[in-house]
């Protein structure tokens, strides 16, 4: 049997409901936060992501799906979804926009060959902002924001927000002098990864997982004692901002991202929920101010943020949260002796006019079609045998109540509307309406 790569997975099911539920709790939020909605391709260039993520990050120099097409151009599965909607806002020349700051929200799947583990995929799900145009802190207050009222309405609690910044490009050089100087002595003490990030970029040394009790680790130089005015102004602007909006954060010195754009604020929002995993970051973001100059576009501030999907679809069931809503079937359609082109006909039309309806396709037994519809949690049945179709007049069955009605033809919208929004009575109605 042909399996699925390593690190993909299926949907379907009620994982399937709960990506759809998902997607609309995300589109009506942007609603709400006026971003609009942006789609990039799945590959572009490889040269966008050396560019964009930068050289030296995990991700561009272990973790990307590289190929060549077949005009033997150098492509690339997108591993991630900024540098796309950067390169978009460039090429589309969006900073001509009539409204700047210019938000933008995306959402689909990225591409990283990881190890892959629980909360960790090879294909997996993001949902993410850029905001283009404006270095005011009130944005990245409200960038953080955003996923942090995206999981307070779908009802996940036990969340930690990280927050730090790197300061302005000054401040981010001066720190990374520090840090070669401190750890210059220490090297050989130092894991594999560290070694080779110390030539390319020290400041990632801070987030080692191997290294990270060691004392070097926590003695190494602080980026607060870097900044200069302009970053520490900044800085202390978006925690002003934060509490304002009643986000509680903490701190956190070693906080640098696995990501080489940005400058001033980093932030990850952590699942502390018990036996969640090590994979516990739900998103992460923050401010890159000279990202889009590097992609080719006018010096332009930016800041964003992107969510897995699938942590968070596991931080979900730890605290059992469920967002299907199996309502059921508003009709369905049971057809009988010459009955079935009508019954197809009528299933057609009243889908049309709005109501979720299913029809018997397998021939069964009236006795069978009674138990799939509710099966089907169907709260209206209607049979359609040679005298319906002969007089016009259906048979239907409230599937509830039990109760029988006949009614004309030209009136079962009216019908199924009025009764749809009466309440019945009985248990399932009293529960759904
Ligand atoms: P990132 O931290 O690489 O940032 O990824 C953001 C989130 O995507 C992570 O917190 C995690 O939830 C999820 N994620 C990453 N890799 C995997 C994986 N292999 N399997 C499952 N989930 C994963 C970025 O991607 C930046 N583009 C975020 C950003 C946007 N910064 C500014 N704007």
């Amino acid at each position: 049997m042909i399996q699925k790569p390593k690190g993909t997975y299926d949907v379907y099911g009620n994982k399937g409901e709960t990506f759809i539920a998902l997607e609309n709790v995300m589109k009506a939020l942007m609603e709400k936060y006026n971003y609009e909605y942006v789609r990039t391709p799945l590959f572009e260039s490889s040269e966008l992501f050396h560019r964009g993520v930068g050289e030296t990050t995990d991700i561009v120099s272990k973790e990307t799906y590289d190929f060549k097409d077949r005009g033997d151009r150098n492509m690339t599965l997108r591993p991630e979804g900024t540098a796309g909607v950067v390169r978009s806002y460039v090429e589309n020349k969006m900073y001509g926009n009539a409204t700047i700051p210019v938000k933008t929200w995306y959402y689909g799947p990225m591409y990283r060959y990881e190890r892959p583990q629980s909360g960790r995929f090879r294909e997996f799900y993001q949902f993410g902002v850029e905001v283009f145009g404006s270095e005011s802190p009130i944005l990245d207050a409200e960038v953080i924001s955003i996923p942090v009222n995206f999981y307070k309405l779908l009802g996940l609690k036990g969340l930690k927000v990280h927050i730090n910044t790197l300061g302005d490009i000054e401040s981010r050089t001066n720190y990374r002098e520090a840090l070669i100087n401190y750890f210059k002595p220490h090297i050989d003490t130092l894991c594999e990864d560290c070694k080779s990030r110390f030539e390319k970029n020290p400041l990632r040394i801070l987030d080692c997982k191997v290294d990270h009790d060691l004392d070097i680790m926590k003695n190494a130089p602080k980026i607060v004692d870097y900044l200069n005015e302009e970053s520490k102004a900044h800085y202390e602007s978006v925690k002003k901002y934060l509490e304002a909006l009643h986000i509680e954060y903490i701190e956190d010195p070693n906080l640098v991202r696995g990501l080489d754009y940005y400058t001033h604020t980093v932030f990850e929002v952590e699942a502390s929920v018990e036996g969640f995993g090590s994979q516990n970051v739900l998103c992460g973001g923050g401010r890159y101010n000279g990202l889009v100059e590097a992609i080719g576009g006018p010096a332009t501030p930016g800041v964003g943020f992107a969510m897995g999907l699938e942590r968070l679809l596991t931080a979900l069931e730890y605290e059992h949260v469920d967002l299907t809503m199996n309502n059921g079937i508003d009709v369905y359609v049971i057809p009988m002796d010459n009955g079935l082109e009508y019954s197809i006909a009528l299933t057609n039309d009243l889908r049309m006019c709005g109501f979720s309806t299913d029809i018997d396709s397998m021939s069964r037994k009236l006795s069978s079609n009674f138990k799939q519809a509710d099966k089907l949690h169907s709260k209206f049945i209607i049979l359609v045998g040679e005298e319906e179709v002969k007089t016009n007049i259906l048979t239907v069955k409230n599937n509830h109540t039990k109760e029988e009605y006949k009614v004309k033809i030209e009136d079962i919208v009216d019908f199924l509307d009025e009764k749809l929004s009466d309440d019945c009575g009985c248990e399932e109605c009293n529960h759904e309406n």
